[in-house]
């Protein structure tokens, strides 16, 4: 599946814990972009994918949108990502999409 291609590189990084370390956040912030992106958009307007700019995920719960990133939606093409990701990186990267600091 050519989506994960590309995050199956972050496979070996991913058993780690707590806040992702600068190398690791480059890598989570290049999974954004180009996978989670290639559904949500670019720049996270959406698309296929639900909008996931900060003003969309105002008001949402950041542990029920973690677990969204790790289990998926079934029933939806939002895939679980929990085999590349870790639970801290998927709070990383909603936390991230909330700044909208998406291209620091
Ligand atoms: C194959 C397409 C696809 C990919 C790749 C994808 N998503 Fe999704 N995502 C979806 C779809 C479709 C939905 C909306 C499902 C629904 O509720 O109908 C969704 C929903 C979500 C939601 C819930 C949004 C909300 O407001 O409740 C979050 C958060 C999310 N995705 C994050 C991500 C992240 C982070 C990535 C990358 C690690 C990612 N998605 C990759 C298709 C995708």
């Amino acid at each position: 599946m050519v989506l994960l291609a590309g995050a199956g590189l972050l496979l070996a990084a991913a058993a780690q814990a707590g806040e992702p370390d600068a190398a690791r956040r480059a890598e989570l912030g290049l999974l954004l972009t180009h996978d989670c992106g290639s559904c949500h958009g670019l720049t996270m307007k959406g698309g296929l994918g639900a909008p996931l700019l900060p003003k969309a995920l105002a008001g949402k719960d950041l542990e029920a949108l973690a677990q969204v990133i790790l289990d998926g939606i079934p029933g939806t093409p939002m895939p679980p990502w929990s085999p590349l990701l870790t639970r801290d990186e998927a709070l990383w990267m909603i936390d991230r999409l909330r700044r909208g600091g998406l291209h620091d």
